[in-house]
């Protein structure tokens, strides 16, 4: 893999500087099936998932993509099987141990959104940890979502703004769309320009509903540990063949 990443440095020919998303999210879906048709355990998908994503952030550095967010973990995951979901806490946190170094090294600013008081202590401390360590990084800022709903998101907004209200401290009159967002968990992060969706489905399956409101998507048949920076590449050429008009003629 390392070959391959020294070749990425530059930006495609022929993606226009000018029309590269801001910020992409993904869906990285697939990884069971990837590992199903191998033979080998869910989990082996899971783990090269984690490289995949590392390629991406890899490219969004090198080709001027400011922001990447990913799915890593919804709140309806809990309802798999206990072992993967075991699995999966310890993944998050052997990763972040173990690539805490060359995040920082990458110059990327990472950032865990979602409910991320349940999760089992250790996994929370270093989600802490990298998040204060790369706080001042100016490079890619990588968002993970981890037991993250964008109902509950939602919901939660509302609740603190209600309270305000409650309070006294607000006007319903001054909620508007600016002031709703500053309640999200994705404050101060602007919205998508495209989703990336491997394995073929056709779903928002709960992720960045109000983020993603006029976000481009683009869905691939591909598996996600077999998404690559060439398939990535395609997807922004598409991206870019769009007229996005968000609303208007
Ligand atoms: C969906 O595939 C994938 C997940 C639920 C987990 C993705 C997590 C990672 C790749 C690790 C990321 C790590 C960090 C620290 C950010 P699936 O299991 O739903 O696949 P299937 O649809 O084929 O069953």
């Amino acid at each position: 893999m390392t070959a391959k990443l020294t070749a990425l440095q530059h930006r495609p020919a022929d993606l226009i500087a000018e029309r590269m998303p801001q910020h992409v999210a993904v869906i990285m879906d697939g990884n069971g099936r990837w590992a199903k048709q191998r033979g080998l355990p869910r989990i082996m998908g899971h783990k090269r998932g984690v490289d995949t994503l590392k390629l991406l952030l890899r490219c969004c550095n090198d080709w001027g993509i400011g922001a990447l967010t990913a799915y890593a973990f919804s709140t309806e995951n809990w309802g798999r099987p206990e072992e993967e979901v075991e699995f999966l806490m310890v993944l998050f946190e052997r990763v972040l141990r173990r690539e805490l170094a060359e995040l920082m090294a990458e110059n990327v600013r990472i950032r865990f959104v979602g409910n991320l008081a349940v999760l089992p202590a250790s996994l929370q401390q270093e989600i802490e940890r990298s998040m204060v360590d790369t706080a001042q990084n100016t490079g890619v800022q990588f968002t993970v979502a981890t037991n993250y709903g964008g109902r509950q998101e939602i919901v939660q907004a509302c609740r603190a703004i209600a309270h305000q209200v409650k309070q006294g401290n607000l006007e319903p009159e001054e909620v508007n769309d600016a002031l709703f967002e500053r309640h999200l968990y994705t404050q101060g992060l602007a919205d998508p320009d495209l989703l990336i969706r491997t394995s073929g489905e056709m779903r928002i399956s709960n992720f960045l509903l109000w983020q993603l409101a006029y976000a481009e998507m683009y869905i691939t048949d591909t598996f996600w540990p077999d998404f690559d920076h060439e398939e990535f590449h395609r997807a922004l050429v598409n991206y870019q063949q769009r007229h996005r008009r968000f609303g208007k003629l």
